[in-house]
């Protein structure tokens, strides 16, 4: 991997990147950074390299012609490579391990351009960067602490920097997970001791001991990746029982009752709530006034209609439909039952403050009980191609992806779906 660094500050950038691991690397010949100046490409006598901002306001603004010649020069000496030019901006897509991994993946020569005082030419960016990364939503005076972050982050993943391929893999942030907890001697401290497990020599122990961490923290220090995890292995599942019963953590009950016309005002404040976060989303699903008031009352003069409630308040809506329903008649893929002995999965909508809360899985349960009553085979269900939280519910909750369908009604008809289903016989 070759990274050059376009910069007005090249010596704290090789200062920085020569010492210690990424230093050692260099040293050895497996990776290659350079610090370049961007001041040495300047046409003008002066050596500037930044000027007014057109329309006036604040600050100076990197001109395009010392970077340019600057990034030529690169390319000449580098020659042909896997090249990609990144500006590092707080406008730019958030770094992280995975955007780490795929430059590392797809690339053998990045070219990191700092930017300083109000930012760089707009016409530089379109004309020559392949893509923006942030190091997150604050400014820095200048791009280079980002860039050192991104060099370091790339570099220790190339082989024969780290000692080994699990000084990485096993890390936060690999498999979604945050690291176990660390400790080295003594064995106590300040009268705090290490746990008895990892003194115990017994590495299935500690192997097992160090997974549940992981999960723990993954859980208490950020709610928002363990939300995304999706859990299968029967390890993680018993660790996880594990740890709820240790916290004391029982599962929320909601109650639930078939729908009536008096819920109606409450379902479609649910239903406007969800329409929003779809819409934040940015997805098109339930924007064209779809499931309507009209359609709940449907279903409930037919039955479907259950609601669910947590001290007289109702939290969630949903159809079971004990009937085919056309759209999922034809699938690109191929249903888990192919005879169509299903119940279908609709309208389900949870209020804002009530996701997460388990209530959604206890609503498939009924579903599931309901259906093993009428002696039917399987489940379905759809939902939007980018819909990601509910997707990742499904196949948390045992529902497999079978492919994909058009609605063959309503407003979005003709629309694309994802159809998963849950096989109960
Ligand atoms: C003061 S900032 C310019 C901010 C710019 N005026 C804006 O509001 O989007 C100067 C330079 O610092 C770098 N920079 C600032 N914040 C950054 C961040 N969060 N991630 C990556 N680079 C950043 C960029 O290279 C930027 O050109």
């Amino acid at each position: 991997m070759r990274i050059d660094i376009m910069t007005l500050l090249p010596d704290s950038v090789s200062h920085v990147l020569g010492e210690s691991i990424i230093g050692r690397a260099e040293k050895k010949g497996v990776v290659e950074i350079n610090a370049v100046q961007i001041r040495d490409f300047t046409d003008n006598k002066q050596f500037q390299v930044d000027d007014y901002p057109y329309g006036g306001g604040w600050g100076c603004v990197m001109m395009a012609q010392p970077l340019k010649a600057c990034l030529d020069h690169i390319v000449e000496q580098a020659g042909e490579r896997r090249r990609r030019v990144i500006y590092m901006s707080p406008q730019g897509r958030p770094f992280n391990q995975g955007e780490a991994r795929r430059l590392l993946r797809d690339y053998d020569h990045l070219v990191l351009v700092c930017g300083h005082y109000e930012g760089i030419d707009e016409r530089f960016i379109e004309e020559c960067v392949d893509e923006e990364l942030s190091l997150g939503d604050f400014v820095l005076t200048g791009g280079e602490i980002a860039a050192m972050a991104v060099a370091d982050c790339v570099c220790r993943m190339v082989p024969g920097v780290l000692a080994d391929e699990e000084c990485f893999t096993g890390e936060s942030h690999w498999d979604g997970v945050l690291e176990y907890p660390q400790y080295t001697r003594p064995e106590v401290w300040e009268g705090r001791a290490v746990p008895e497990v990892l003194l115990s020599g017994n590495h299935e122990n500690v192997r097992v001991w160090r997974r549940k961490k992981c999960l723990e923290r993954t859980m208490d220090k950020r709610p928002d990746m363990f939300e995304k995890l999706q859990l299968t292995s029967k390890e993680d599942l018993r660790l996880m029982d594990e740890i709820k019963k240790e916290r004391g953590l029982e599962p929320r009950i909601f109650d639930y009752r078939r729908g009536e016309s008096a819920d109606l005002d409450r379902i479609m404040e649910i239903v406007g709530s969800a329409q929003r976060f779809l819409a934040s989303q940015g997805l098109d699903q339930w924007q064209s006034g779809y499931p309507s008031r009209a359609e709940f009352e449907r279903d409930m003069e037919r039955g479907w209609c259950w609601v669910f409630g947590d001290e007289g308040q109702i939290v969630s809506v949903m159809a079971i439909v004990p009937e085919d329903d056309p759209s999922y008649a034809v699938i690109d893929g191929a249903w888990l039952t192919p005879g169509g002995n299903y119940t279908g999965i609709h309208r389900v909508a949870v209020s804002e403050d009530c996701r997460g809360s388990g209530v959604a899985r206890q609503m498939f349960a009924l579903a599931e009980d309901l259906s093993l009553g009428w002696g039917r085979a399987s489940l379905r269900i759809d939902t939007h191609p980018g819909n990601r939280p509910m997707q990742r519910l499904l196949a948390k909750c045992g529902f497999a992806r079978c492919g994909s369908i058009s609605l063959a009604s309503g407003p979005e008809a003709g629309h694309e779906r994802i159809a998963f289903e849950k096989v109960l016989v």
